[in-house]
């Protein structure tokens, strides 16, 4: 289970995530970034966070402390925002929160390096998730004290937005031709036989029971939160084995992924 902590206070938004996710305070006097049951993108994107970064956390990624928080709505009314008073208002209860990295900056391909094991491991665990959001145009990763952090695994396992076709999902391929370590050469085929013999069933299972019940009740075509929780493993297991034959990365070599830098930038240009 996550540990669960109740909100103090909403400090501010963060303008540049698309559910609106706001930096909180909370009872343990930890900030945390929050992302509310009440944002349009639903709870499965809530779900998908806490399976996907418990499930990196296990193989050994870095991705910030996850925790229940508990909201209490009345701490909206004075927010002089009505988009984040609605927010609030829609959120009561349990909601995500992820430690915040003080100072953590962006991902930038021009001033990080990232050698192609590493490149490799979040790639094929991207692969695996079948995460769409780590594109060179929205990294989702941060760095921190020069280490590089995975955040924001709410687009994963699209497969769970309709279940009935989720065991189709074993066989599909990913595509990594943006992805932003595409560049780097990831070494695919070393970070699948690292990772994939790791992933077993109970690993899986460990890291879908931390999952909030409240967030697994009433899901249609299922009786219970932990018959969801089985078919995530399932889903996710039946991809661990050969996911990484089925990893397109872009046509032409890594080079292709490449944006460059901008002419005043590179020594020598315009002489
Ligand atoms: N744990 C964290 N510590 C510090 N900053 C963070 C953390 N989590 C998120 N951020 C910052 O907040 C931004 C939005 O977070 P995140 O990407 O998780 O939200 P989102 O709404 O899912 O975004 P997206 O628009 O990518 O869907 C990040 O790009 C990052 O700048
Ligand atoms: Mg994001």
């Amino acid at each position: 289970m996550l540990d669960e902590v109740a909100v103090k206070r909403y400090v501010v938004p963060l303008r540049e995530g698309g559910s609106l996710p706001g930096l909180v305070e909370a009872e343990d006097l930890a900030s945390y970034v929050m992302k509310f049951t009440g944002a349009g993108q639903g709870r499965k994107t809530l779900v998908a966070e806490v399976v996907c970064g418990r499930l990196a956390r296990a193989l050994g990624f870095r991705v910030p402390e996850l925790v229940a928080l508990d909201l209490d709505p009345v701490i909206g009314l004075g927010e002089p925002d009505p988009e984040v008073q609605g927010l609030i208002k829609a959120s009561g209860g349990t909601n995500l929160g992820m430690r915040y990295l003080s100072g953590a900056l962006g991902f930038d391909p021009l001033a990080y390096g990232v050698d192609p094991l590493e490149a490799g491991r979040v790639v094929w665990f991207d692969a695996l998730i079948n995460n769409v959001d780590r594109s060179w145009r929205n990294p989702n990763m941060l760095v921190w004290h020069g280490d590089l952090w995975l955040i924001d695994h709410g687009a994963s396992m699209i497969w769970h937005h309709n279940w009935r076709g989720a065991p189709a999902w074993a066989d599909k391929p990913y595509d990594a031709s943006d992805h932003a370590l595409a560049r780097y050469a990831p070494d695919i085929a070393a970070a699948a036989a690292e990772l994939a013999p790791r992933v077993t069933e109970a690993m899986l299972a460990e890291a879908v029971a931390d999952v909030p019940d409240v967030w697994l009740t009433d899901e249609p075509g299922f009786d219970s939160p932990d018959a969801v929780r089985r078919a995530y493993v399932e889903t996710l297991h039946a991809r661990v084995a050969t996911i990484h034959e089925r990893i397109a990365l872009p046509e032409g070599g890594a080079d292709q992924a490449r944006p460059s830098a901008p002419g005043w930038l590179t020594p020598g240009a315009g002489r």
